[in-house]
């Protein structure tokens, strides 16, 4: 491998209820950077004039055709935005309920997270929903934007105090924002440059406030986890594949198989075509023998023995439910945890989080849309880490044939009894 220099990049999640202008936002702030590829406004443009309809800068944003002909967000854009000091990949969540499908299935895997609310409208259910989802997928470095600063007449007052409603919102699902920074994305008001009609704001502007943000830290102080996705013969030898979600694996290193609790070492890397590395780290796909040559199937964990993952059947978790009708103890589902498959009963439901107040309420369903404490039980034994040990093995999702239905985080801190 040639040691390249590589711009740091930041991925962020952009979260906000439905409409309150995150795709204008990702799409002027794109422009405003210079990153807009030569050729796109125009289009654009001659796009909204044929179809009879205002320019928006969301449609720069919103790839996919269907999106453009309802002006809604369906599936979550991935934008590059070279910075000056790193580059960012802005998610596009979209506003409504389907943010959830995209968080729980991993399209959303940010290190911060961009809330934006309506100045006009003020903090909405989705602006704390996703507050909330924020916080449970363990990001902690938030910016508020306070959007569309033009409906208000670029208020004073109205804009402070919606960014305090932004503030205790946050605060309420465990976050704090780093800044909170009034935006028009129609007007181009304190996006990349200043507004004057904004004269009285004296923070930095929403680029500024993201290039304040600490840089991902690298995933390499976590403990090894290799979800073994295929097992394949070559030359005789057992080749395991999978994708090093955290720590480091060299040749020669004892490693633990979870659930199976075996162990074995790294007989040596295999890469077809090129000579094998001697090592693999986090994020890196790796194909390796073992010695001894022990059967593995897809699903196993490879991980690092001296800080092993836990093993039970009964996990804890915070579930999000997706599916049409509402979750009820008892149901059987497929869990997928990283590359392990494994049939799974929803075995309790132990409370519901109220997204009003983020209270725990007694419940025994979880309706759709819906985020819940419940126990899941796994036909076999499962590895797993709690989410708040490893963000990157925690996450789970659950399926009915080939749908997903529910996924969310592991935990593992077990609540009080019911009153
Ligand atoms: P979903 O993806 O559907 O959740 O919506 P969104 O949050 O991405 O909102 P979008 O960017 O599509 O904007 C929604 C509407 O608000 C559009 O009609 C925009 O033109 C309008 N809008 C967005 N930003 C501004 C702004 O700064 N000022 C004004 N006046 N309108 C805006
Ligand atoms: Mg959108």
């Amino acid at each position: 491998m040639v040691p390249g220099k590589r711009r740091d990049r930041l991925p962020v999640v952009v979260a906000g209820h439905v409409d309150h202008g995150k795709s204008t936002l990702v799409g002027r702030l794109v422009h405003d950077t210079g990153n807009m590829p030569e050729g796109r406004v125009e289009a654009i443009r001659a796009m909204c004039a044929r179809r009879g309809r205002p320019f928006e800068w969301a449609f720069l944003t919103d790839a996919l055709q269907g999106e453009r002909d309802r002006a809604v967000t369906i599936d979550a854009a991935h934008i590059r935005l070279a910075a000056p000091s790193r580059d960012y990949l802005l998610i596009d969540a979209p506003g409504h309920r389907e943010f959830l499908r995209n968080a729980v299935t991993g399209a959303a895997r940010a290190e911060a997270g961009l809330l934006v609310v309506d100045a006009a409208e003020g903090v909405r259910e989705q602006s704390r929903r996703h507050a909330f989802l924020l916080r449970l997928l363990g990001i902690r470095q938030i910016v508020a934007a306070i959007s569309k600063a033009d409906r208000v007449g670029y208020a004073r007052e109205r804009i402070e105090e919606v960014g305090a409603a932004v503030g205790r919102c946050l605060e309420a699902a465990g976050l704090s924002a780093r800044r909170w920074v009034p935006v028009s994305a129609r007007d181009g008001g304190n996006v990349a440059a200043p507004s004057p009609r904004m004269a009285w704001f004296r923070g930095p502007t929403l680029l500024d406030a993201l290039e304040e943000l600490e840089p991902a830290p690298p995933p390499d102080g976590l403990p090894l986890r290799l979800p073994v996705q295929d097992v394949y013969r070559r030359g005789g030898r057992r080749v395991l594949v999978g994708r090093v979600e955290t720590g480091a694996l060299r040749a020669g290193d004892e490693v633990l198989l979870s659930p199976s609790r075996r162990t074995a070492r790294i007989a040596g890397f295999e890469a077809w075509p090129g000579p094998p590395p001697f090592s693999a780290r986090a994020g890196d796909s790796a194909a390796f023998a073992l010695d001894p040559p022990l059967p593995v199937e897809r699903g196993e964990l490879v991980c690092d023995p001296a800080r092993p993952p836990r093993v039970g059947d009964r996990l804890r978790a915070r579930l999000f439910w997706l599916g049409d009708g509402p979750a009820r103890a008892g149901a059987r589902y497929v869990l997928k945890l990283n590359a392990r498959e494994v049939v799974a009963a929803l075995e309790s439901v132990e409370a519901v989080i109220d997204m009003d107040d983020f209270a725990r309420r007694p419940a025994d369903r979880v309706e759709r849309g819906a985020v819940a404490e419940a126990v899941l039980r796994t036909d076999a034994p499962t590895a797993f880490d709690p989410y708040e040990d490893n963000p990157r093995t925690g996450r789970f999702a659950l399926a009915q044939g080939v749908r997903i239905v529910g996924g969310g985080a592991l935990t593992v801190a077990a609540p009080g009894p019911a009153p």
